[in-house]
């Protein structure tokens, strides 16, 4: 083994590798444990961003790009450090995957419609009286919403309300990049007009078990707007049983016409922590984005302890260990997405379970 690795190591290998380099070409001998390792090795890392870092940044953005300078949205996106040094732009990868930022909009502004080969969805923050128009239908959205607009549907957002808006937007950005398959066009109308009823599609679905008729062939996104009071009721309906021990009580935002993820290509759950709640930790090959809707608590990821509260951002790459615990004097609730559709559809997706908790090595700090 040693002499192997001494025999890698060599002049004689390294000038071969250096020689052939120079007509851009590559020496699989030594590429193939990295390239091809036994497991993965994720290059995103495991990280926080607290909301208080987040919200200043942004309330000082509203005062620099306004609607009238251009720029499609002010939003400012979660950097994955591992992932930085992709280039243009770290491929705005939060994960290795999907893309994540924070989004403001102040009363009276509007975003301007467009559509794209990448899937979004939206997990709102903060405020209320802001809409998504969303191939014609002004969607209303609150505190606690989830909205989804899968690839190629035309959205845009304006604001009747009277406080500056907050929400988090998830797409598939890195994994469309990375696969060549980028489509981006603007509305010929700036902000499209509304040719539905407000709220249509979320009125349709109200009863939550039952659809509209006309819906019983699958649709893209039948319905656009998933409300803060079904998702909590769907969780209280939980409460009277046991959590599941890895994730706690957990919903899945699905299509209600197809039966699979609201968002064909991201996973997105609520997640439930109830008092006293310490998860067992696992793995999976899928990655996850956390976004802490209301409580605090803590992660443990691959033995470092990540501290949350109510606005925080945390990152969970592909097979780190985890487990969440629940600090709250009552429940926590975790908005989070994923990567798991890409990874189910590939055949890639792998989930290991450990029969202890973590240890805990240290606690996490931002990078300098
Ligand atoms: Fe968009
Ligand atoms: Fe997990």
């Amino acid at each position: 083994m040693a002499e192997k690795q001494a025999f890698f190591e060599s002049e004689l290998v390294k000038d071969f590798n250096n020689k052939i380099e120079k007509d851009h070409l590559g020496p699989l001998w030594s590429a193939i444990p990295e390239l091809v390792s036994k497991e993965p090795k994720p290059l995103a890392v495991p990280y926080l961003w607290k909301w208080a870092t987040l919200k200043e940044y942004l309330l000082e953005a509203k005062e620099i790009f306004t609607p009238e300078r251009g720029g499609e949205r002010r939003a400012i996106y979660l950097q994955n450090p591992g992932l930085k040094e992709r280039e243009p732009w770290g491929w705005g990868a939060a994960t290795q995957n999907l893309y994540a930022a924070v989004q403001l909009i102040l009363p009276g502004e509007e975003a301007p419609s467009h559509r794209h080969t990448q899937s979004a969805l939206r997990f709102i923050m903060d405020g209320e009286g802001a809409y998504s128009v969303i191939n014609g239908e002004r969607m209303f959205m609150n505190e606690g919403d989830f909205v989804v607009t899968p690839q190629g549907m035309w959205h845009g957002h304006g604001h009747e309300g009277t406080e500056p808006m907050f929400w988090m937007d998830v797409l598939d950005i890195p994994f469309v990049y990375a696969t060549g398959g980028t489509f981006f066009e603007g509305h010929p109308d700036g902000l499209e007009k509304a040719t539905h009823p407000d709220n249509y599609s979320s009125k349709q679905y109200q009863g939550g078990l039952v659809r509209p008729k006309a819906d019983r062939q699958p649709k893209k996104a039948p319905v656009g707007a998933y409300t803060w009071a079904q998702t909590e009721s769907a969780l209280n309906g939980m409460m009277e049983y046991e959590p599941d021990a890895y994730d706690g009580y957990t919903v899945e935002f699905i299509n209600p016409s197809t039966g699979k993820t609201a968002n064909a290509n991201i996973a997105a759950w609520m997640q439930r922590l109830p008092k006293g709640f310490h998860s067992q930790a696992h793995r999976h090959t899928n990655s996850s984005i956390y976004y802490v809707h209301e409580g605090r608590g803590y992660s443990v990821i691959d033995g470092v302890k990540f501290e949350w509260e109510k606005g925080d951002f945390f990152i969970i790459p592909s097979w780190c260990w985890h487990e969440h615990v629940n600090l709250e004097d009552g429940h926590s609730h975790l908005f989070s997405v994923h990567d798991t559709p890409i990874m189910e559809n590939f055949s890639w997706q792998r989930e290991e379970e450990a029969d202890h908790k973590q240890a805990i090595k240290k606690t996490f700090q931002p990078y300098g």
